[in-house]
């Protein structure tokens, strides 16, 4: 399946669910935005996950190019990019976690053809400040997938300000022998898709606030998954 392939069947599974295709922004993020470069596809989304109303809905998604900072000291390994694309759909205010996980399994594996038994999950497992995800636990052990619970490895923010939430992660086993260990304790574990419950806003003080509505936020970083799914050694192949 080619990258254009993957983009398509992305793009249409998600536009058959309702999600309107936004175009891609450039590198650059809006002002006021904590970060340098634009690392995720919901940079240009800030305010509308903030709350204000998006032109074309609740339900979203989009091809963004990224450049991350955060991973250069990983570029040059066998998933890393210094400039990546991001295929993202965003709920605004709309569905919740539990939906978008199990869409997100079912392209995986029905759309994409990945056998579900190379599948590992990860899941906030709470902290002093935010409960664990209960729901998305319950999701994946309804559909008999492996999970490993964490704390700061399933927190997502954009920085040290701003939007934030605890995520799940859909891990692919890599390695020539069957899936052992987790993601946490093998690196053939592969993270293939995030799916981040974006209902918090983080203060100066480092106090969380909730955001005016539940929002989803999900990536999946497109050379990665087109290296899986085509054999390749590194998503320079
Ligand atoms: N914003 C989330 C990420 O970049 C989806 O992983």
């Amino acid at each position: 399946m080619s990258t254009d392939d993957i983009v398509r069947r992305f793009v249409e599974y998600f536009e058959e669910r309702g999600h309107r295709r936004i175009t891609g922004s450039t590198l650059l993020p809006p002002s006021g935005d904590p970060v340098l470069f634009t690392t995720s596809g919901m940079h240009p989304l800030t305010p509308y996950l903030e709350g204000r109303p998006h032109p074309l809905g609740r339900r979203l998604v989009n091809v963004q190019r990224c450049l991350r900072t955060t991973d250069l000291e990983e570029v040059g390994d066998p998933t890393h990019l210094t400039v990546f694309q991001m295929l993202g759909t965003w709920s605004l205010g709309d569905y919740e976690g539990p939906q978008s996980l199990d869409w997100g399994y079912r392209l995986l594996t029905d759309g994409f053809g990945i056998d579900p038994r190379l599948l590992h999950v990860t899941v906030f497992g709470g902290d002093g400040q935010t409960g664990p995800d209960l729901s998305s636990l319950e999701l994946w052990q309804e559909r008999g997938l492996p999970v490993e619970l964490t704390v700061e490895d399933n927190w997502w923010d954009n920085g040290p300000t701003g939007p934030c939430g605890p995520d799940s992660e859909i891990f692919l086993w890599t390695g020539d022998t069957p899936p052992q260990s987790t993601p946490t304790g093998d690196d053939r574990w592969v993270e293939v898709w995030n799916h981040v419950m974006m209902r918090h806003r983080r203060l100066d003080d480092g106090s969380l606030v909730p955001l005016p509505q539940r929002n989803i936020d999900t990536g999946l970083g497109l050379e990665r998954l087109a290296s899986l799914l085509q054999g390749g050694r590194s998503v320079y192949d």
